[in-house]
């Protein structure tokens, strides 16, 4: 397997993965080319952004978006605000998922027209810190590593890059991924921003080693 960067090129098969990975979720509920779209604003906002997929002979088997986030969701609804809104009113259900926390502000951003590509609340993000925004494995691997692979080449990433620590905000209702984070040294920060909901993990980061990790151009 290797774990090497991803580009916009890269966004059919990084929407496939997720529908694959996250089945209910609320951004898979609004359809394929919502997270399309959701993955290519990742690659085309004002983000710094580190994308790393993982191949098993030449085939994206995991991926993993981290970075220095300016409007993730917001500025993704911003862009795609009718879209958004006619793809809500064909799946209104979607409002009422728990999963679909998420939806309901972004809906309420929508009437609203206040969204924005600020960066993400100052209280959510620790000083010198990395955000992972997702990783997903093909269920069909789960289980073999691959996770685990993309976690480390991205936390060797960030140390290059001068970052001292990492975080995510998690539902503590995703025990494979709680389990997952904790296994590699990831624990709730209890900061400000971090509710029973939404627990906010972090992981020191430590000095820097490891020069030759991927992470890399494939
Ligand atoms: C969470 C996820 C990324 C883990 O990927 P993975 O490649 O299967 O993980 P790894 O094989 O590297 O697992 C490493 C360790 O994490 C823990 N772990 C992973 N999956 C687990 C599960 N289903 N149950 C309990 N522990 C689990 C274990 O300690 C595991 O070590 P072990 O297999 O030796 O026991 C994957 O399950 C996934 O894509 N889930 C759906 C998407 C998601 O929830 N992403 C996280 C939130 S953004």
């Amino acid at each position: 397997m290797l774990v090497s960067d991803l580009t916009l090129d890269d966004v059919e098969t990084i929407a496939a993965l997720h529908l694959a990975a996250f089945p209910h979720s609320a951004l898979s509920t609004l359809g394929e080319e919502a997270v399309r779209r959701h993955y290519r604003w990742q690659f085309e906002g004002p983000h710094d952004l580190t994308a790393l997929g993982a191949f098993s002979d030449d085939v994206l088997v995991g991926f993993l978006l981290g970075g220095v986030f300016r409007g993730s969701t917001s500025g993704f609804v911003k862009r795609e605000r009718w879209f958004l809104v006619g793809q809500v009113l064909r799946h209104p259900h979607v409002l009422a998922q728990t999963s679909g926390r998420r939806v309901a502000p972004v809906a309420t951003r929508l009437l609203l027209r206040r969204s924005s590509t600020a960066p993400e609340q100052p209280s959510r993000v620790p000083a010198g810190s990395l955000g992972v925004l997702v990783v997903a494995v093909d269920p069909d691997v789960h289980r073999l590593g691959v996770g685990t692979s993309l976690l480390r080449a991205a936390e060797a990433s960030a140390r290059r890059d001068g970052f001292e620590r990492m975080h995510l905000t998690l539902h503590p209702g995703n025990v494979p991924a709680l389990s997952f984070y904790t296994d590699q040294g990831w624990r709730r920060l209890g900061l400000p921003g971090d509710d029973e909901h939404q627990w906010l993990l972090g992981k020191e980061l430590g000095a820097a080693i490891d020069p030759g990790a991927p992470g890399s151009a494939r």
